[in-house]
């Protein structure tokens, strides 16, 4: 068979529009044995009719039609990659997609140990009436302790081992990390009016010689009650009530309303002795024993500790690291707000009495738990701290 130049364009033409149809595998080798096929390809039996072409056209035709056979070749070669490509495409696409797949765990964070402990103590705090109130971390030596009644000679300074910040004041130094959260108690009643029922969560700092029951950075909350009448017997009762389940309450008990005033309902603390929240009764449960023992601090008078049975050793003589061998681990100072403070706050301290307290919550968090060693909290270990 013979061909002519024209033949062979519209030869090209068609095979390259069927070309562009066949869309997959099968279809681009089908159209391969139809154009290309060496028994009986189109292109294949004119290449192979050459022969009978016109002496004086077979050079130009040959070199036309075998143009054309490379044309096609590579454009069959193109089609393939590109529909390999086009199938990869989609089968990813499809993976992408696919909802039948289990999903990938996501690794859900949890609160810190002593956050827990903090949004605990708070809520057993909160269900007896205290409000939250937050003071600085960075705050002024004469709130942390002028006003609390610790001037500058004063021998109890060194019980706060102090980080200070360098920047001086009037040739001074005046800023610190706060050494407790007991300022708070001064900047409450700066602000308000008696009676006051407030508790005061946070971070504190003190240069220590850290040991099993000292940190450097520990947490507080500190409490402050201020209204007429109020005694030393409503400081432990709010402080029982917090730490350990008493007697069941009776049956119809009402809570107490703070803020109403004696014979309005019983604004006393002392109400709280005996009946209890469910969430005051989680700190520590009925069965630990608690102690309170006469302690000095410059803003309380009279001044005490309560401290809870050592979990460790159970009061057994021994050398417990935890207790140093005392059988008590300490979690408050608390007293009697000094009348000077009550005072110096505006209030009239012959009508107004009021206790304080301070709660370490990481000792807290250890007597719960049966953490050992206080330094476990910010070391971040995901060991430890995954296991509560
Ligand atoms: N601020 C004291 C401390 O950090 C704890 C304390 C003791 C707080 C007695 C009080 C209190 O409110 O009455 O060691």
């Amino acid at each position: 068979m013979s061909t002519t130049e024209a033949e062979v364009d519209s030869l090209r033409a068609e095979a390259l529009e069927a070309l562009a149809r066949a869309g997959n595998e099968a279809e681009q080798e089908a159209w391969r044995a139809n154009w290309l096929g060496r028994k009986d390809g189109r292109l294949t039996l004119r290449l192979r009719g050459l022969k009978d072409a016109a002496p004086e056209q077979r050079a130009a035709l040959g070199k036309s039609l075998n143009q054309l056979k490379t044309t096609l070749e590579y454009e069959l070669e193109a089609r393939r990659e590109s529909a390999r490509a086009d199938a990869l495409a989609a089968l990813s696409a499809d993976a992408a997609l696919d909802v039948s797949l289990p999903g990938r765990p996501q690794s859900l964070g949890r609160l810190h140990p002593v956050t827990q402990t903090m949004n605990d103590c708070i809520d057993a705090f909160a269900e007896m009436g205290f409000r939250v109130f937050e003071g600085p971390e960075v705050e002024w030596s004469r709130y942390n302790f002028d006003a609390v009644r610790i001037p500058d000679d004063h021998p109890a300074r060194d019980m706060w081992d102090t980080i200070w910040i360098d920047t001086l004041i009037e040739g001074e130094r005046q800023l610190l990390l706060r050494t407790h959260t007991s300022p708070n108690q001064i900047r409450v009643m700066e602000q308000s009016e008696p009676p006051v029922r407030v508790i005061v969560p946070g971070k504190c700092y003190r240069q220590e010689a850290t040991d099993a029951t000292h940190e450097w950075m520990l947490t507080q909350i500190e409490g402050l009650a201020v209204d007429e009448g109020v005694r030393m017997s409503d400081l432990k009762g709010t402080l029982y009530a917090f730490a350990q389940e008493p007697a069941a309450p009776p049956e119809e008990w009402i809570p107490p309303k703070w803020g109403a005033r004696a014979g309005e309902g019983g604004a006393r603390m002392a109400a709280l002795k005996a009946p209890l929240s469910p969430f005051a009764r989680r700190i520590f449960g009925g069965d630990r024993q608690i102690i309170f023992h006469h302690s000095y601090f410059p803003f309380v008078e009279p001044g005490v500790e309560m401290a809870i049975d050592c979990f460790i050793c159970r009061a057994d003589g021994s050398d417990c690291r935890t207790c140093q061998g005392t059988g008590w681990i300490e979690i408050l100072g608390a007293g009697m707000v000094h009348p000077e403070i009550i005072e110096n706050a505006g209030y009239d301290s012959s009508k107004y009495t009021g206790f304080a307290f301070g709660v370490g919550i990481e000792r807290v968090a250890m007597l719960r738990w049966g953490i050992e060693d206080i330094r476990h909290f910010y070391q971040n270990d995901l060991r430890f701290l995954r296991q509560f």
